[in-house]
């Protein structure tokens, strides 16, 4: 048989945010798999990339006052950083902002073109002329039109899920600025007549996902459905790839981020002595999508379809996997259940999440629970207690004891063995269909026997007998979990590469199995994996909370402001933009305050700093530190509590910004002494931004 060629892909995280617990269930799926294969010796190609483009990035860059190549970039360098270190491996992990990423949504753009599968329509849409831009529906905000529930978005209402368009909203509002006075706008825009592919999908769905997945997904293709035309383009300002021959217009950002796993991949084969028509567009090549049940639309309707129409191979199978829960519920940033990856590294071993993951990911769209008291459990009792503690028992007394010598095995070793080494094609197919939970079962099951064996010949007292006794038992004992770890490799490939080292090889492929270790010498024993410390858990969930909220001072009014307003110095009722998805939106409930002469505005010296540096303050969770280079005002320290705003404050390093230099100096609680007040505007619920001057200026130069 030829050798098999895969291609696997994990869905395109966006850029605008930090990889999480849920992310993950869906990367180390990929990974095990990916890893499997490449055990077993196919040729198998893992890319991925970050989602650069659209609305959000947009306006997070524009807030952050950078360009959003600048965010991107670092988004990107955080990403690759986060997956490195849960060891998951991709072959290439590129970007949806790359060069081979626009020549194919150029190429693919031009081919639906041609085979007439692209329509023009005017559509009216919401312009909002404080941010001066056509606002997608999620970028709108108002009163429900059926229920009558203030703040929802500009497609449905999460309170009566009516779904509706933004301009059926009552008091419709730009949910970025606030502005009130939104414009409706016509503009002409390019669909994907996806009604044309609708005898196509209907007959590729089933042979390419799995059941339910095709089985929901039909219910769009019954003789009274009409699959509607789906819009490509959106208008500028948008960070995108501009459409050829509309200057003005860009590929919507779900047009270009599934193109992105074919740059990704091309740029790969072009570092790696081989084409992309060698890889994706050789039909024998199998092509896999992993993803979220989430994006399944995307994935199973207009994908498959547009690749077919611009004449591309499209996916063999797209594979779909349900959602994270965490303790039963939705993950929460409230409950601390909303945990970044680089929160959990920073507490835990990544090696316990793969093997919990493991034990819990099948082949289905159910869900997944990660249980923070069964993770515990199930780690040390399993990992730690069964599988592990055979090569700390072994190895330690045969190095001991042995001189570190394995020496024959017994009969009944021989046979455990073989039995051990009998579970490999099984153990094999449930990685092939991705029935991960299974493997840890028939491994542990395994190590449930070896410790029998172990247990049953008690080589702790046998050695004071008849020490040479004891030598065929370790001998087998360490072939036993030889066999565990080849086992549970694509999984935990760090425990993995560090057992093979105990026998003194480096790495494992499935063909390992096939080996057994005798006479021979084992290295010396290294640590494989401690225990889950149910401490660690909780300093986790404890770190994954949102800041509290500000008390307010009686008198003072403490909650969202809106408009240009000074954001005090911390340690006065400094607004907290909180961030996170269970948070209670804000909106204009900043009362107007009483009107003041000019004398007291003129009172506030305004000067202009350049920010030397900006960094969080330890031991707070509001605060950032300024150091200000004033000119001739000297050096000034400046405390501000806008962390959730600048979650990474050194963004504003190099920046200018302007603060009242004239604000009497402030001890502020065990941080030091704030030396005037850094000004902010924008409303505390979706985000403050500091001030600065257009175009550079002095520092230290009045800013009135
Ligand atoms: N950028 C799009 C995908 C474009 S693919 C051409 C996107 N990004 S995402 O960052 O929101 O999600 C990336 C993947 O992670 C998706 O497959 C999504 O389903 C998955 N998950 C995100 N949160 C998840 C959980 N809480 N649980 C399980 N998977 C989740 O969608
Ligand atoms: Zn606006």
């Amino acid at each position: 048989m030829d050798k098999r060629k895969i291609v696997v892909t994990s869905a395109l995280p966006y850029a605008n945010g930090d990889i999480h617990i849920g992310h993950l269930v869906e990367y180390l799926q990929t990974d095990f798999w990916v890893r499997f294969q490449k055990m077993r010796g196919p040729d198998c190609t893992y890319v991925c990339a970050d989602d650069t483009h659209g609305t959000p990035i947009m306006i997070r860059a524009r807030k952050e006052g950078r360009a959003p190549e600048d965010l991107i970039a670092e988004m990107h360098a955080r990403h690759s950083r986060d997956f490195a270190d849960f060891q998951i491996a991709f072959d290439n992990y590129y970007s949806t902002n790359s060069p081979e990423n626009k020549a194919f949504c150029e190429d693919i753009y031009a081919k639906l073109d041609r085979g007439g599968a692209l329509l023009r329509e005017k559509v009216a849409q919401l312009w909002c002329p404080q941010c001066g831009m056509f606002l997608p529906d999620r970028f709108v905000k108002g009163t429900c039109p059926h229920c009558g529930k203030e703040e929802q978005y500009g497609d449905s209402c999460e309170h009566c899920s009516a779904t509706y368009s933004p301009s059926e909203l009552k008091d419709a509002h730009c949910a970025t600025c606030g502005c009130r006075a939104l414009e409706t706008r016509e503009t002409e825009h390019i669909l994907f007549d996806l009604a044309k592919f609708k005898e196509y999908l209907r007959a590729w769905l089933p042979d390419h996902t799995q059941a339910d997945v095709a089985n929901k997904l039909q219910e769009w293709f019954g003789e009274d459905q009409t699959l509607l035309p789906w819009d490509i383009s959106r208008d500028a300002p948008y960070f995108g790839f501009e459409i050829p021959g509309y200057p003005g217009k860009y590929f919507y950002v779900w047009l270009d981020a599934p193109v992105g796993y074919l740059a990704s991949l091309k740029n790969w084969c072009g570092r790696n002595g081989t084409t992309f028509e060698a890889t994706w567009g050789d039909p024998a090549t199998e092509r896999y999508h992993f993803i979220g049940k989430d994006i399944v639309r995307f994935h199973c309707l207009f994908w498959p379809a547009m690749l077919h129409a611009a004449g591309y191979q499209g996916p063999s199978k797209v594979f779909v996997h349900g959602f994270l829960t965490v303790n039963g519920e939705k993950m929460s940033k409230s409950r601390g259940t909303f945990v970044s990856a680089r929160t959990y590294l920073d507490h835990l071993d990544p090696a316990f999440l793969r093997y919990y993951y493991a034990c819990k990911i099948n082949n289905t769209t159910d869900d997944i629970d990660l249980n923070l008291d069964d993770f515990a459990q199930r780690v040390n009792s399993d990992l730690v207690g069964k599988i592990t503690n055979l090569a700390s028992r072994g190895a330690q007394m045969l190095g001991r004891k042995f001189d570190g010598r394995l020496g024959s095995l017994d009969d009944e070793g021989r046979a455990l063995l073989a039995a051990s080494r009998g579970r490999a094609d099984a153990i094999a197919a449930l990685y092939e269909a991705r029935k991960f939970s299974q493997v840890p079962v028939e491994v542990c099951r395994l190590a449930d026997a070896a410790n029998e064996y172990f247990d049953r010949h008690a080589p702790w007292k046998a050695i004071k007998e008849d020490p040479e006794s004891v030598r065929p038992v370790l001998t087998t004992v360490l072939n036993l979990f030889r066999q565990l770890a080849i086992y549970l490799a694509p999984i935990l490939p760090g425990y993995a590469k560090k057992a093979a080292a105990l026998f003194g090889e480096d790495g494992f492929t499935w063909e390992s199995l096939g080996r057994t270790l005798e006479n021979a010498p084992i290295g010396a024993y290294e640590y494989l994996a401690t225990r889950v410390d149910p401490k660690a858990v909780e300093a986790m969930v404890e770190a994954s909370k949102p800041p509290a909220p500000p008390a307010a001072e009686p008198g003072k009014y403490a909650g969202p402001q809106h408009g240009p307003s000074a954001n005090p110095a911390a340690g006065e009722a400094a607004p907290a933009a909180q961030s996170g998805t269970d948070r209670a939106v804000g909106g204009h409930t900043c009362p107007p305050k009483a009107p003041i002469q000019i004398g007291a505005f003129d009172a506030c010296d305004l000067r202009v700093g350049r920010v030397e540096s900006c960094r969080p303050v330890e031991k707070s969770k509001k605060l950032v530190r300024f150091e200000l280079d004033c000119g001739p005002l000297g050096h000034r320290t400046i405390f501000s509590g806008i962390r959730s705003a600048y979650p990474d404050p050194s963004v504003l390093d190099g920046k200018q910004v302007v603060f009242v230099a004239n604000l009497a100096p402030r001890e502020m609680k065990g941080v030091g002494v704030s030396e005037g007040m850094v000004l902010c505007a924008g409303d505390p619920a979706t985000g403050l931004a500091v001030l600065a001057p257009l175009s550079p200026v002095a520092p230290g130069d009045p800013a009135t």
